[in-house]
């Protein structure tokens, strides 16, 4: 397949640029800054502009669309908003228009609201699923939950395929995310808000290019990708316990420390099982 991958360049882009060349794909980027290694057909465009999306998006019969701000801590929410939201906008009317028959959007788990939440929520259930309501209080979460409406709308109005992959912190083997890495798993008391759900960048890179090959019967789809396990190594039923002691339906599939975001439906559906963990990181063991 010719696939475009827009923020190829960028830390969680680039491992998904990988797993399609390596399964044998046709791969472009579409990003501010070239990758650190040439690895793919290099277009520089920015997703704000329509235009510039339109023509590069001509001849990719798919997209994956990772570009966008990552969190919200580090830029003005009026920028978080707009990249993520009118970049979004952008690539499906580009897409639209040049007959992209499927786009693969990185959303994330914090449509969920927990991850960047100011005002403490719970759980209503575990492990929390695809069924679960969006409560974002913050604009990264806010963005990814429009982002994926703008998603939900392109396939009802155009008949693309799109399928949205909520990832939680991407954890990748490099040396000094790994040192912070260590810092979390030791304090895992103060770094409960996110239900302490990761998930190890070369799944996510498999999960992409799971998306990208799979044919589903839905036009629309969305799927949280965790790992197996959350990252403390704890019992998840203690941790909730201890930390969200008003969640009380405890479904009998949340067993020793099986991740409280479940990526079941991707299992299902996708063919997606995690086969890494933190422990596999160099330097976390
Ligand atoms: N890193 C994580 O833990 C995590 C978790 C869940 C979801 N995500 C999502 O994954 C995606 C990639 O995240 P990342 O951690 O690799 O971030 P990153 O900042 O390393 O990469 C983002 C890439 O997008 C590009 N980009 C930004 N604005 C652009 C624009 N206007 N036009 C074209 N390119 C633009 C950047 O140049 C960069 O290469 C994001 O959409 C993010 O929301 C990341």
């Amino acid at each position: 397949m010719k696939i475009l991958v827009t923020g190829g360049s960028g830390l969680v882009g680039k491992y998904i640029v990988d797993e399609l060349l390596q399964a044998g794909h046709t791969v472009g980027i579409a990003d501010l800054v070239p990758p650190a290694q040439p690895r793919a057909r290099f277009h520089h465009a920015d997703i704000l502009d329509l235009s510039a999306m339109t023509d590069v998006v001509q001849g990719y019969d798919t997209v994956v669309h990772t570009a966008g701000i990552p969190h919200p801590l580090n830029d003005p929410a009026e920028r978080v908003f707009n990249v993520n939201v009118n970049g979004t906008f952008n690539v499906l009317e580009a897409s639209a228009r040049n007959g992209v028959r499927k786009v693969v959007f990185t959303s994330s788990e914090s449509t969920l609201g927990f991850a960047f939440m100011s005002d403490p929520m719970e759980p209503l259930y575990a492990p929390v699923d695809e069924h679960h309501p969006l409560r974002p209080q913050d604009p990264y979460g806010l963005s990814k939950v429009i982002a994926e409406q703008i998603c939900r709308t392109y396939s009802a109005r155009y008949g693309i395929r799109t399928v949205c992959l909520r990832e939680p912190w991407i954890w990748v083997p490099e040396p000094e995310p790994v040192q912070f890495y260590r810092r979390l798993v030791e304090g895992y008391d103060q770094w409960y808000k996110n239900l302490w759900t990761y998930v190890h960048v070369y799944d996510v890179a498999a999960a992409h290019r799971l998306a990208v090959e799979t044919d589903l019967e839905s036009f629309h789809e969305v799927f949280f990708i965790t790992a197996a396990e959350n990252w403390t190594g704890r019992e998840s039923r203690e941790l909730l316990r201890r930390f969200y002691p008003g969640v009380t339906e405890i479904r009998k599939d949340l067993t020793g420390p099986a991740a409280i975001i479940s990526h079941r439906k991707a299992t299902l559906l996708l063919g997606y099982i995690p086969r890494f963990s933190w422990a596999d990181l160099p330097g976390m063991r």
